[in-house]
């Protein structure tokens, strides 16, 4: 099976950007440790700090072959109605993941845009909610 994890903008800098809330570990630390536990699972990783390039790889989960999306919009979380629109129109379970709890910090990123066409959030855990997305998936197919 395929899985899509799609990260959005800001968390190519993940290790270095506001360690105290995002950690210390990389996007490859994370997509490396991704890889270490679902060795049977193609996993395909993609970022991009742009709209265009992850609502082109959210359209990729219209491949039959795909099992699911793990999405980590980033900030687009919040306002982005074209990653929404592209996440509802994929028949594959979606799961939205943010490494900090967002429903902790401020007001606006307790807002997802993208939330209600997902099949669930994960938020707050880390590195870990991303392997949680992916077990669920897995448990899914
Ligand atoms: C984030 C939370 C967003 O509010 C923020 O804009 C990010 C990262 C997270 O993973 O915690 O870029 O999606």
């Amino acid at each position: 099976m395929r899985i899509l994890i799609i990260n959005g903008p800001n968390l190519d800098i993940l290790g270095k950007r506001e360690p105290e809330i995002y950690g210390t570990m990389t996007l490859w630390d994370i997509e490396n440790r991704l890889k270490e536990k679902f060795p049977k699972v193609k996993l395909e990783f993609y970022q991009s700090n742009s709209e265009g390039p992850i609502i082109d790889a959210l359209h990729k989960g219209l491949d039959g072959s795909i099992g699911g999306v793990v999405l980590n919009p980033g900030a687009f979380t919040h306002y982005s109605y074209a990653i929404r629109d592209a996440a509802a129109a994929l028949k594959v379970p979606v799961i939205e993941v943010h490494l900090s709890n967002v429903h902790a910090r401020e007001e606006f990123r307790r807002e997802s845009v993208i939330a209600p066409v997902c099949k669930g959030v994960i938020a707050g855990f880390g590195a870990r909610g991303y392997e949680l997305a992916v077990e669920f998936i897995l448990e899914q197919s």
